[in-house]
């Protein structure tokens, strides 16, 4: 059989599904982070973060052909994100990971990768 994607082997879409649902409950109500959407667009926000990690992951790539390249460090440009921001921003993912309560190797390797594409996003 064909080579399987890390994104079919965490549970496709329905993995992917919650871990970003999870992961805006917690922004929406985060003092630090909910400044940074002004538009309180949060759903519009959900939707483009699950779209990119499941591209990113090898599932549908959605997000290319509705938002084209990624680009993520010049879409973050226009938000200050200092120390704080990327903290409170792995909290609520480092929360939403641990639900899926992945197989110890699967959750490393998806963590591991939130970490450090969250330290690259530093702007401040
Ligand atoms: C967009 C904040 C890290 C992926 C955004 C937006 C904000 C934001 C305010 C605009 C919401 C919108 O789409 O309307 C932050 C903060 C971070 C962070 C404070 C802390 C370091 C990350 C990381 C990733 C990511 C680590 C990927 C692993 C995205 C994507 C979009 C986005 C895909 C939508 C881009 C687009 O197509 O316009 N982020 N982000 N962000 N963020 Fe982040």
């Amino acid at each position: 059989s064909s080579e399987q994607t890390f994104y079919d082997l965490v549970g496709g879409e329905e993995t992917f599904d919650r871990l970003v649902r999870r992961f805006y409950e917690g922004v929406r109500e985060d003092p630090v982070l909910k400044p940074l959407y002004p538009e309180d667009d949060f759903e519009g926000a959900e939707d483009r973060l699950r779209m990119f990690l499941k591209q990113y992951w090898g599932g549908p790539n959605t997000y290319s052909q509705e938002r084209g390249h990624p680009r993520l460090r010049m879409r973050h440009a226009p938000f200050v994100i200092g120390e704080a921001e990327r903290d409170a921003w792995l909290k609520h993912m480092g929360d939403a990971v641990n639900e899926l309560q992945l197989p110890a190797e699967q959750e490393s390797k998806l963590w591991q990768y939130l970490v450090y594409a969250a330290h690259s996003l530093v702007n401040a």
